[in-house]
């Protein structure tokens, strides 16, 4: 088969590498990036990283105002899929990058495979919510990180072409954190830590990194924390911390974002993770790392409820309490799988490849909620 793999933005990059593996062996994959992501230490260093093989096609689209990023994307990557005309599409998590990846395979018929599908948060606000709602949605095939992802695409009506197959991050992390493991004594006397001795905190939402008040109560808290912290920034919240006039103090080491392996290394001798990114949450579980999310809510609630994960949103009180009281011991059961994601996804486009609107057919047999003789809403 050809596949056409679409990626954009840090964690794509990641995801993609052991499904690319994995694909490659039997099927010819196109990648296509985005270019939603194009500094070096977001975008160039990951596929040296990873050794992903360099993208097939680079559509240069950079940052912007959603609509108008995510119609360029729309655009560019349109006018692949017409000269390519691959078997199937592949998008990843939720990014804008997935979203235009879904929408152009789903208007040229392609068949479209969501991996990371069936993750909530419940928070239409946030703008990651909408596109995997619209990608599964679209999506022919669905590829679940967890359990939990089937259940919520159950309670939408989606229940057909829906596979757990666990993280294909769970499958990075078995792949290259041994090579990681191998630069944590330079890379922690570069930075001054010794392991076990320090946090490791990233920030990036837009409701964190859009918001001065949530911002600034986020590095009250890492202020207040008497422990040095290694801080990796990404542009975004770089450019919110200046354009707010916010201040660190020298405990809190600001860096500039650092490649995969390099991340790996600093979680993995953390002694604890502050975050709100998806990916790092579900690394800090692998790892075995106490984690405080930095959000009020998370699609990630099974880490919570086992008691490696707590929600201490961005209120420095409780920032403070979640570093001072949390202390995780009991054990971690293997929801996100077992690290053989990415065969689980070739073995299954092999046995059935997916077809475009396969899936896809009237319910009857679900009860909505209908409303018989609804009235029509007055005109004002
Ligand atoms: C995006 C994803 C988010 C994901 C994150 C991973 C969307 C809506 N959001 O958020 O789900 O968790 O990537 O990191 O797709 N910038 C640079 N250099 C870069 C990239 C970005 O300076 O290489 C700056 C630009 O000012 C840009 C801003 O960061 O406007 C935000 O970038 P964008 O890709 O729109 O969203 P992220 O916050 O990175
Ligand atoms: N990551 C990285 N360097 C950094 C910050 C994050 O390599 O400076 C990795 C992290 O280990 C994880 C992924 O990027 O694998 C998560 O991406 P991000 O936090 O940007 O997005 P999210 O997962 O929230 O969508």
């Amino acid at each position: 088969m050809k596949i056409v793999s679409v990626v954009g933005a840090r964690p794509e990059f990641i995801q993609a590498a052991p499904v690319s593996f994995a694909l490659r062996r039997e099927h010819h994959e196109v990648l296509v990036h985005t270019g939603q992501h194009y500094d070096d230490t977001m975008s160039r260093v990951f596929f040296e990283d990873l050794d992903l093989p360099a993208p097939d096609y680079h559509l240069g689209v950079g940052s912007g105002p959603h609509g108008r990023q995510t119609g360029e994307m729309m655009a560019r990557l349109e006018e692949v899929l017409w000269k390519e005309r691959p078997d199937l599409v592949i998008v990843r998590g939720d990014t804008n990058s997935t979203l235009a990846g879904a929408l152009t395979a789903a208007k040229l018929h392609i068949p479209l495979v969501h991996i990371e599908a069936g993750e909530r948060s419940f928070n239409k606000f946030m703008p990651e919510e909408i596109n995997r709602l619209v990608a599964d949605r679209l999506a022919d095939l669905h590829f679940c990180i967890t359990r939990r992802a089937v259940q919520h695409l159950a309670r939408e009506g989606i229940t057909e072409g829906v596979f757990f197959v666990g993280d294909v991050m769970l499958d990075a992390v078995r792949l290259y954190l041994p090579r990681a493991l191998e630069r944590a004594p330079a890379l922690l006397e570069r930075l001054g830590v010794e392991p076990g001795g320090y946090l490791l905190a990233t920030v990036h939402r837009a409701g964190n990194t859009d918001d001065p008040r949530r911002l600034a109560g986020i590095l009250a808290g890492f202020r207040a924390i008497p422990e040095p912290i290694v801080f990796p920034v990404h542009p975004r919240t770089r450019q919110a911390i200046a354009r707010y006039g916010l201040q660190v103090t020298p405990h809190i080491q600001m860096i500039e974002p650092v490649g995969y392996l390099d991340m790996l290394t600093l979680e993995a001798h953390a002694r604890m993770i502050l975050t709100d990114s998806g990916g790092v949450q579900r690394e800090a579980y692998f790892l075995g790392i106490p984690c405080l999310t930095l959000r009020e809510e998370t699609e990630l609630m099974e880490t919570v409820e086992v008691g490696w994960n707590r929600l201490v949103g961005t209120d420095p009180q409780r920032i403070m309490e979640g570093w001072r009281f949390f202390r995780p011991a009991g054990p971690r059961p293997p929801l996100f799988g077992d690290g053989h994601a990415a065969e689980r996804i070739a073995a299954l486009l092999r046995q059935s490849p997916p077809r475009f609107g396969q899936h896809y057919q009237r319910r009857e047999t679900l009860s909505l909620p209908v409303r018989e003789n609804a009235e029509l809403i007055p005109l004002s």
